[in-house]
């Protein structure tokens, strides 16, 4: 892996001050990237930013305010210089079948999900065009590849993400910024807590939750490696999707 190639590179990451986001912004740190760390977890993002040193810095970004992502982008180009790669990591996931969700809850993951995505995408590219190019990497779920009940609005946000990255892919290609998304399965993180994580992976082929670094190694993959991939979605799920293992087809072997 060349992440040689991020050395220097300005990157703006959201959610980023725990989970996912926050193994990302460690291993692009390390890669020597300048790293803008966004959130709404002052205390965590701040204290990340600190334990990383120059390279790294941490603004308040609520990715559903347009004026905060203009903030950031200005805190990323005053400081940094224009942006190479935008990680749009932010999300929420909230429980509740169609009948009974209540339509705030609905409104919300749909507005930091998906239209958080969109405006990032939506600020921050004319920097990127400044920047003569890079790459754009959105984080969807397998809840992006197929229904879950009591998780409507979170499936409807993260299919929602599928378009918005092809579209934005064949906007974007011709000025050299490529745009890709990642499904994550079931990743050990805050988002999971309370959710019997460990018994629902016992059916994938991989029976296991997996790590944050197993995401953030693809992420890597994608934004300094994958020079000729752009619109597509990258699954690390164990195997989730293809199917389920069954007790009969263990007890053969
Ligand atoms: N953990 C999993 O199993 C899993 C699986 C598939 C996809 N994902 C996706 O991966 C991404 C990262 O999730 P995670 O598992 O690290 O969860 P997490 O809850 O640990 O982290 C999500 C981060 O997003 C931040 N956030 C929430 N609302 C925000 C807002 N309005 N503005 C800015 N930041 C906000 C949170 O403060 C938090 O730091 C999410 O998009 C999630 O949907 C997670």
């Amino acid at each position: 892996m060349t992440r040689n190639s991020l050395r220097d590179q300005v990157v703006v990451v959201t959610g980023a001050a725990r989970g996912m986001g926050e193994v990302h912004v460690r291993a692009l740190a390390e890669a020597g990237a300048k790293v803008l760390a966004t959130d709404v977890l002052d205390a965590e993002g701040e204290a990340l930013a600190e334990s990383l040193g120059d390279g790294v810095l941490y603004r308040r970004l609520d990715v559903t305010s347009e004026e905060q992502w203009r903030s950031a982008l200005e805190v990323a180009e005053s400081q940094f210089g224009p942006v190479q790669h935008l990680v749009n990591n932010a999300g929420i996931v909230m429980f509740g079948s169609i009948q009974d969700l209540d339509p705030a809850d609905w409104q919300r993951t749909i507005d930091i999900n998906l239209t958080g995505c969109w405006l990032g995408m939506h600020v921050v590219i004319p920097s990127m065009k400044r920047a003569g190019g890079g790459s754009i990497i959105n984080i969807s779920s397998t809840a992006g590849l197929q229904g879950y009940a009591s998780l409507g609005a979170y499936v409807a946000s993260k299919w929602g993400l599928r378009g918005l990255t092809k579209t934005a892919a064949l906007e974007l290609g011709r000025f050299g910024i490529r745009v890709n998304l990642i499904h994550p399965g079931p990743i050990r993180t805050p988002m999971i807590d309370g959710v019997d994580a460990d018994g629902m992976a016992q059916s994938q082929p991989i029976a296991r939750v997996g790590e944050p670094q197993e995401v953030t190694d693809m992420l890597l993959y994608l934004m300094a490696d994958a020079t000729y991939s752009t619109g597509h979605e990258f699954i690390i799920d164990g195997g989730a999707v293809i199917g389920q293992v069954v007790a009969s087809i263990e007890e053969q072997s």
